[in-house]
């Protein structure tokens, strides 16, 4: 699975965004270290605070059906430059990642624009169990 065949499956994905209230529809399809893939699009709700955005969609089916180590997600917007993820789903990102420093986080449009960070430098010094 390359990283273009990733971006594929989050353009994909983003097809099936549930997003009758802003239009701004995200697809995200997260690799984990064994090859699994989970996708996930944005749902959101008439209640607009119980949308749920498309990368925390993905990590959650990650969980879900057992999968770790998740090592790149490509997430696909229409905006420019490419939407990154928000600050919450940086944080369940974080919950889930056996190792942020390895977890490539990529932003991409449909124009072709990408930028990339680690999860790491996406949310540095962040919140875990560790401080429990
Ligand atoms: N959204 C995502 O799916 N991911 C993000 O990281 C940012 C925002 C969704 C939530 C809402 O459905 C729409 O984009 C506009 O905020």
């Amino acid at each position: 699975m390359t990283e273009d065949d990733l971006a594929e499956l989050a353009i994909e994905a983003r097809d099936r965004a549930y997003a009758p209230y802003s239009a701004y529809r995200v697809g995200a399809a997260l690799l984990t270290d064994t090859g699994e893939v989970f996708v996930g699009a944005n749902v959101e709700n008439a209640s607009y605070g119980l949308s749920v955005c498309a990368e925390r969609n993905a990590v959650m089916r990650m969980a879900i059906d057992g999968g770790s180590k998740p090592r790149a997600i490509v997430v696909a917007t229409q905006s420019s430059p490419p939407g990154s993820p928000c600050g919450a789903c940086r944080q369940v990102l974080l919950e889930l990642a056996d190792d942020p420093a390895r977890f490539r986080v990529v932003a991409i449009n449909t124009s072709g624009e990408k930028a990339a960070w680690t999860l790491a430098e996406l949310i540095p010094a962040g919140f875990t169990g560790k401080q429990l």
